[in-house]
């Protein structure tokens, strides 16, 4: 087989990364420029912000990932970028950027969907088979996905209204934890107790959907009563509460799905796919097939998961895009197909 060698680029949120893999799976480089720091005196991602940090960081997070790669640009087979969804400012950095790079070494450049890529970490460390299910949990995605081969993604299921990531982050803001919420609640989640029993919505309902707006309504109403009745009470309590909740409604989602779905594996993608709690849950309740997380460097933003879903979307369409490849907010996952 002939070498694919691929860059990725991403920057749709407030990571700007680039990436230099071979084969789909080879990481070479995978160098990450956080925009956390910035954003924690916000409380969250200030998007004309991380445009601007975007524009001060690419150059040089282009010429580290080549040089830490060992290869020269004219090395390289394909480029592939995040076209969305995302922040639109800070897409059309990334996309801008990887054109000029494409024109000017007479690359091809293909746009990948920022979920695809998330997905497709999983592939680094474990070869990807099929039928497969996903369990997407980003800080804007929560969805069930079936994907019978390489490149097709069945939606069976979505949240209807907060994604997981997002749900954790506003908790984590109630409890006066720093920006992004989701790790600290995760940590705390450790040393606390179950005690609140909260809700876990819709884990009856029959369907993949998902809700969590409901589960963080009650959980910020009750931490509000306390504060107002001046009792006391321990965070981390209140972080396990929530994170048994939100796991529980997850793995049994997931169990419902292999019922009904005979696959091979269960891959879970996206920032949340981080959490200790999910990941420990995960491995205990399903047995009948394994369940693979990426390693947790690949799980939150970085530009290697990108460079692996474009080689295969490369593999399957077979042409690569032209130069009206855009940035795009809001883009459908089969629009990537
Ligand atoms: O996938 P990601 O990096 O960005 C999106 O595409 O959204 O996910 C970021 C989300 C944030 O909401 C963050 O709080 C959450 O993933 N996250 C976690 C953990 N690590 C990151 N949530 C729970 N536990 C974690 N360990
Ligand atoms: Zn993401």
């Amino acid at each position: 087989m002939i070498d694919l060698i691929v860059l990725g680029v991403e920057t749709s949120c407030d990571e700007t990364s680039v990436s230099v893999v071979k084969n789909g799976k080879e990481v070479l480089s995978n160098v990450v420029l956080s925009q956390i720091d910035i954003h924690k005196a916000y409380g969250g991602v200030v998007p004309e912000i991380a445009s601007r940090e975007h524009v001060k960081g690419i150059t040089y997070v282009f010429d580290q990932a080549i040089q830490k790669s060992g290869i020269q640009y004219e090395d390289i087979d394909l480029i592939a970028v995040t076209e969305g969804p995302g922040l639109i400012g800070s897409l059309l950095i990334g996309v801008n950027a990887a054109k000029t790079i494409s024109l000017n070494y007479n690359i091809p450049i293909i746009g990948v969907h920022h979920i695809t890529g998330h997905i497709y970490a999983n592939n680094i460390e474990h070869e990807m088979q099929f039928p497969l299910l996903a369990l997407v949990v980003s800080g804007g995605h929560t969805e069930l996905i079936l994907m019978k081969e390489h490149y097709h993604f069945q939606k069976l299921g979505e949240t209807q209204d907060d994604a997981v990531g997002e749900a954790y982050d506003k908790v984590a803001r109630v409890l006066g934890l720093p920006y992004p919420g989701g790790p600290q609640v995760d940590k705390l989640s450790a040393i606390g107790h179950d005690i609140y029993h909260f809700p876990r919505p819709m884990i009856d309902s029959g369907d993949f959907n998902f809700s969590f707006s409901g589960l963080k309504s009650h959980v910020i109403n009750l931490h509000h009563n306390l504060e107002q009745r001046k009792e006391t009470y321990k965070a981390e309590d209140f972080c396990r509460s929530f994170q048994e909740a939100v796991t529980d409604v997850l793995v049994a989602k997931t169990k419902n799905a292999l019922k009904a779905y005979d696959v091979k594996q269960v891959i879970v993608a996206g920032g949340v796919a981080a959490n200790r709690g999910l990941r420990a849950k995960m491995l205990s309740e399903i047995t009948s097939v394994p369940v693979y997380f990426p390693h947790i460097q690949y799980c939150t933003d970085n530009a290697a998961m990108i460079a692996v879903s474009g080689t295969f979307k490369y593999q399957k369409q077979k042409h690569a895009d032209d130069y009206y490849l855009n940035g795009s907010s809001r883009l459908d996952l089969n629009r990537g197909e």
